[in-house]
């Protein structure tokens, strides 16, 4: 294990001024790729993608990233690996990573990714767990920038379930320097270590509207997350009232972005008006996890491209 592998296994795993830098080197792949400029600098080298939940986005984006790289990503799901059969994470970590040059990981339960990453000897990537979904950030972050500039002093509204997608909006108000006020029922509050350590940029809500009061940016995502499905006729009675709807979003300032991970809900976490309205940036947003993603392959995988 070489104390010099960097994985990514939370936002804060990246510096604030690089984090904005591998925004920026996102933007500049997506317009290479757009120009059908053949750039690949991962020719010979692998990704494997460990899959313990569901995917669309991330699968074909990290896929499709390292197929545009020249190189090549694995999909291996529990069902046909030995992971599966309670081969320890620690063993897995350290054959996987003697074969491949990057895992990607998306489980269940954060401490999986710790320490898988502790026994590899090649970087590892948080494609999402129950506490935190740091690529989609990178995406989320780069389509704000694309679309209104610097999202630092701006405020950020995040509207429902104390989840993995509201952790990760509290690390990028940290990161990133904006105000996050976040809206969520009774009971489902984020966690309050991470409220602590958000250094005041992050204030919790219980009305939607006044979290929305003014923001740049309205979030939601679903109120079941994956591995909740049992849970989702009670979340759905507790979250009746944390819908992204029009009133919501009149809110917010005139120009501001709605943004959601996807999968969405029409007609729960959020309205088919919004979601299909002129404020959604919702398919660039999915678009971005491609570039996003891309640069952070570089950053892991070649360093930092030169100035
Ligand atoms: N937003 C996101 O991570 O989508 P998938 O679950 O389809 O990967
Ligand atoms: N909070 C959701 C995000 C899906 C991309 C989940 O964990 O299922």
């Amino acid at each position: 294990m070489s104390s010099a592998t960097r994985h990514f296994l939370t936002l804060l795993d990246l510096g604030a001024d690089e984090a904005r830098a591998l925004l920026h080197r996102a933007i500049e792949l997506k317009r290479l790729h757009a120009e059908g400029v053949d750039y690949r600098p991962l020719q010979q080298r692998t990704l494997a993608m460990v899959f313990e939940k569901s995917s669309t986005r991330t699968r074909v984006s990290f896929e499709a990233g390292m197929v545009q790289f020249g190189g090549h990503a694995l999909f291996l799901s529990p069902r046909d690996t030995q992971l599966g059969r309670g081969e320890p994470i620690e063993d897995s970590a350290r054959v996987l990573s003697r074969m491949v040059d990057a895992v990607m990981i998306r489980t269940f339960d954060h401490d999986k990714v710790e320490r898988f990453a502790a026994h590899s000897r090649v970087p590892v990537i948080n494609g999402l767990t129950d506490r935190f979904h740091p690529c989609q950030l990178l995406a989320d972050m780069q389509t704000y920038v694309e679309h209104r500039g610097d999202i630092q002093g701006r405020r950020v509204a995040f509207v429902g379930d104390g989840n993995n997608m509201c952790h990760s909006y509290m690390n990028a108000a940290r990161l990133f320097d904006f105000e996050l006020r976040v809206a969520c029922p009774e009971g489902f509050e984020p966690d309050a270590d991470l409220l602590a350590a958000a250094d005041g940029r992050c204030k919790l809500l219980r009305e939607p509207a006044e979290a929305a009061q003014d923001a740049d940016l309205v979030v939601t995502d679903v109120w079941a997350s994956m591995g909740q499905e049992s849970e989702q006729e009670d979340r759905a009675a507790a979250f009746a009232r944390y819908r992204v709807d029009a009133e919501v979003m009149a809110a917010a300032k005139p120009d501001a972005l709605f943004m959601h991970c996807l999968p969405a809900h029409r007609g729960e976490e959020v309205s088919a008006e919004v979601i299909d309205g002129p404020q959604s940036v919702v398919w660039d947003e999915a678009e971005n996890r491609l570039h996003a993603q891309k640069a952070l392959l570089e950053l892991l995988l070649v360093g930092p491209p030169p100035a």
